[in-house]
């Protein structure tokens, strides 16, 4: 795995670690280096923007938000850096990230997000999501995705004819 990491993971709290986690593993599983900080778009907002307008530079593809409640994180990467950026809403306290998911899947056109599934659904697919993304210019990565996908459809026909009667 190179060190230069290609997805930044950014979350408005460590208290997103537990979904977001899921996401790191995914990209470790296919050998993606990323780096994962906790960056908020109303609590240290000159970090998050710092963050975001300097990614491409050093040498980042992807960048994955996550947030949960009044959701600005996603969008204020996305505000600036022409990367890609992928959002992801938190399941939050009171709305079950019902908020999250609006807040981010209702960008005003011309800066997009990508919304993903809320919570760990989400974090994993985002996650898939840029193996994607980056398997379009290399090969190993994309037979790596060709493999789990046939990996995972082997294991759902398997478990169907185990569960018939
Ligand atoms: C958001 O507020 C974070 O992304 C998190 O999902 C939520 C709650 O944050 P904490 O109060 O747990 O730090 O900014």
């Amino acid at each position: 795995m190179s060190h230069q990491p290609l997805v930044g993971i950014v979350m408005g709290s460590d208290s997103d670690w537990p979904v977001m986690r899921l996401c790191a593993e995914t990209l470790k599983k296919f050998g993606i280096a990323y780096e994962a900080r906790v960056l908020s778009a109303h609590r240290t907002p000159d970090a998050a923007l710092d963050y975001a307008s300097t990614a491409q530079q050093r040498g980042m593809k992807i960048l994955i938000g996550a947030a949960g409640g009044a959701a600005h994180l996603a969008g204020v990467l996305a505000a600036k850096t022409e990367l890609p950026v992928l959002a992801v809403p938190m399941p939050s306290k009171h709305l079950q990230g019902l908020d999250s998911l609006l807040a981010m899947v209702q960008m005003p056109g011309g800066i997009p997000v990508a919304t993903f599934a809320i919570g760990e659904a989400g974090a994993t697919n985002a996650a898939l999501f840029s193996v994607a993304m980056l398997a379009l210019s290399d090969a190993e990565l994309a037979a790596k995705l060709h493999e789990y996908r046939a990996q995972q459809t082997e294991k759902v026909l398997s478990k169907t004819l185990q569960d018939l009667p």
